[in-house]
């Protein structure tokens, strides 16, 4: 641990869903596996980087070697990203809920033999990669965010790098045909300043690994 070119670099890593409750047993959360966040924590800390893996409920185990933060919300995902800066760099991979529950029940809901329903409540979640990327104090010299689409993946990827203010964003299409979300492989493209480049289909660790080189090539 700590050799490499990312050795006295700190970067901050969400990964993972997050989980909005709805009641004390229930809760709305999405398909993110936290796979690929995962392994770019991993291949991070091979690089000799200190990370901070704040990590909402998912499927994979954390990586060895980094510091691991578990949160359940996107507002507890915000605090602990917020209490891990400053940092160098901050990859947010996390699949954050957009909406919270409101109305959430402290004792678990139950049906009251009328036939009523309930109804849910949302609030909007605060978006953490928009709020680090335009930290006017203290910003990481290097945001990336991600961009799971379904369609015109470069176009949206483009207008949400603008939208959001965070340097990279790293889009997939997570169309259902293309399994990508929940499976090995992924098929990503990089957005920056100076335009798009479409990597192939790789495993998730290969992934992870090039966007760690390049991450190195500008923090190193
Ligand atoms: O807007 P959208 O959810 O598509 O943006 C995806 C990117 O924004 C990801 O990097 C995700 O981690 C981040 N995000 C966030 N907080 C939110 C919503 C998204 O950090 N509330």
């Amino acid at each position: 641990l700590g050799e490499g070119p990312l050795k006295g670099r700190h970067v901050v890593v969400t990964s993972g869903p997050t989980h909005e409750p709805i009641d004390p047993v229930r809760y709305i959360a999405n398909r993110s596996s936290g796979a690929q966040g995962t392994a770019i924590a991993a291949a991070l800390a091979d690089l000799g980087a200190r990370v901070t893996f704040v990590t909402g409920p998912a499927s994979v185990p954390p990586p060895q070697g980094v510091s691991v933060v578990a949160v359940e919300t996107a507002r507890d995902m915000l605090a602990a990203v917020q209490a891990a800066l400053p940092a160098d760099a901050a990859v947010m991979a996390a699949a954050v809920a957009d909406w919270r529950v409101t109305n959430a029940a402290g004792s678990k809901m139950k049906k009251d033999g009328t036939g009523r329903l309930p109804a849910l409540e949302f609030a909007e979640n605060p978006d953490i990669l928009a709020q680090v990327a335009q930290m006017a104090e203290g910003r990481p010299r290097l945001v990336v965010g991600f961009a799971a689409e379904t369609d015109d993946v470069i176009a949206h990827a483009t207008a949400k790098r603008a939208r959001k203010g965070c340097d990279w964003i790293v889009a997939n299409d997570v169309s259902p045909a293309t399994g990508i979300m929940g499976g090995a492989e992924n098929a990503v493209t990089i957005i920056t300043a100076g335009g798009a480049d479409v990597w192939p289909r790789l495993p998730k660790a290969e992934v992870a690994r090039r966007l760690a080189a390049r991450i190195a090539g500008v923090l190193a």
